[in-house]
């Protein structure tokens, strides 16, 4: 591969028989502000790309994975949508990376080395205001499959606030496959035989007719999955709201790891001073009724939400598992319009990411959002867990889930209820 690419490169060369590129000079920068807050210790790159001697070794796999676009990674066609989130290289960004390879990947005078980019003991979102920790660690055995586990934790905040960032820290990386911190309002039904603090298992045998479980309202606030990065609304006008006496859950998937372990994970929040303009809401069309035949390659499933009243849209959030081969939004407006939102056409388990708009769309009441996924069960799909069996909605990876989240922004004072049904005729659909 290695051999292949240089060819390719040959005719950059050129480019840099002037001014040879070095690392302090002209791409030290550049893994600052597209690499270093994956690429350093205690985050999910296996290696840290913060100093020359760091990045050396590195340099013909630097090469390769920005020639390929695997690094940074993104999902997103370019074609849809524009995404204040993008981890895209300018062309010519890329290309002085690639040159600075191929040139010998010189260091360059010591004197012009930047800054370190700072980054706050471990949070990405800078100091929370709040930091919630598991109170009691939770032993991950040695093997074996482990049922979700879930903490209630009480804030103990005196007054509602508004969270504008917030980011789930495992304590052990190793175990942690997924984490979501969920925010259960006051007087709650969910989880209601948990005692705070205590690692919980519900009953499953409880779960499915618990109708008044499933209407209730409750936020998620931040969530670790491989890839995701923390939840951050950064200009004060967007926020999510924890109201008084709501308290965290934290909903816990572990995988063994040959070894037993340990893990205390802990979530952060950052708030606002005052209240926001908006209020941030996550929803979700989701299908739970799909059966994924044996082997099928591009098994098509679809789910709809249709808004009911006048949103502003902010983000979304395809989700499905190791089965998910591609994911689209589409929006199809009352007038009869319509325009994909985002199209992920190479769908990763690995990089769950949250897509946000770089100008949030305002949608009117009656605007479906359709979410079409398309699943691979053949034995062509590297991840297949097993191509040999019809695959249904789980929460194990093994099984499948096809979730279109979306996060909506209503007034900060408004009332949540109209919003969080969907408006009975589906009058945007043009059949
Ligand atoms: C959002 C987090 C993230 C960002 C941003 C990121 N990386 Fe990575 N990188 C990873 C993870 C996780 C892995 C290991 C898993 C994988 O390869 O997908 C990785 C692997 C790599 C590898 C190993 C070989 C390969 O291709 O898998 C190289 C080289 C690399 N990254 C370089 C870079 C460079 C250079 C940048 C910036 C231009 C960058 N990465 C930005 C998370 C990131």
């Amino acid at each position: 591969m290695t051999r292949l690419l240089s060819i390719f490169l040959v005719p950059a060369l050129p480019l840099f028989a002037g001014a040879q590129p070095t690392f302090h000079a002209d791409v030290e920068p550049l893994l600052q502000k597209h690499c270093q807050q994956c690429h350093r210790p205690g985050e999910s790159a296996p290696m840290s790309l913060l100093s020359y001697d760091e990045v050396r070794p590195w340099a013909r796999a630097i090469q390769e994975a920005v020639a390929l676009d695997r690094m940074p990674p993104w999902f997103a066609d370019p074609r849809y949508g524009e995404w204040s989130n993008a981890h895209v290289l300018a062309p010519t960004e890329k290309q002085m990376i690639l040159d600075w390879v191929e040139s010998g990947a010189a260091r360059g005078d010591p004197a012009k080395r930047l800054e370190p980019r700072a980054f706050v003991d471990g949070w990405n979102i800078g100091k929370p205001d709040l930091v919630l920790e598991m109170p009691e660690a939770f032993r991950v055995p040695e093997e074996g499959t482990i049922d979700y586990q879930y903490v209630v934790i009480p804030t103990g905040l005196a007054e509602d606030k508004w969270v504008t960032a917030a980011e789930v820290r495992p304590d052990n990386r190793e175990v942690v496959h997924h984490v979501i911190a969920y925010m259960r309002p006051k007087d709650s039904v969910w989880l209601e035989d948990a005692v705070p603090g205590k690692i919980f298992v519900p009953d499953a045998r409880k779960k499915k007719d618990r109708e008044e479980e499933r209407n209730e309202y409750r936020e998620l606030l931040a969530g670790f999955a491989p890839g995701m990065q923390p939840f951050e609304w950064s200009d004060g006008n967007y926020a999510k709201m924890l109201p008084v006496g709501a308290d965290i859950v934290l909903q816990m998937h572990y995988t063994a790891s040959g070894e037993e372990a340990f893990d205390q994970t802990r979530v952060g929040f950052r708030f606002l001073d005052k209240p926001p303009a908006k209020r941030v809401v996550t929803m979700s069309a989701s299908n739970g009724k799909f059966v994924i035949p044996p082997g099928a390659d591009r098994h098509p499933v679809e789910a709809k939400w249709v808004l009911n009243r006048d949103v502003e849209l902010v983000s979304v959030l395809p989700h499905m598992h190791l089965r998910g081969k591609d994911f689209r939004y589409d929006l199809r407006y009352p007038d009869g319009r319509s325009e994909v939102l985002l199209s992920v056409p190479k769908y990763d388990f690995e990089w769950q990411y949250v897509y946000y708009l770089r100008d949030p769309k305002v949608l009117p009441a009656g605007t479906a959002i359709d979410c079409l996924a398309h699943f691979d069960n053949s034995p062509n799909n590297p991840d297949n867990p097993d191509p040999s069996v019809e695959v249904r909605w789980g929460d194990q990876s093994w099984e499948e889930m096809m979730i279109g989240f979306f996060d909506i922004a209503v007034d900060a004072g408004a009332d949540l209820g109209p919003y969080l049904t969907q408006a009975k005729r589906d009058s945007a659909r043009v059949e």
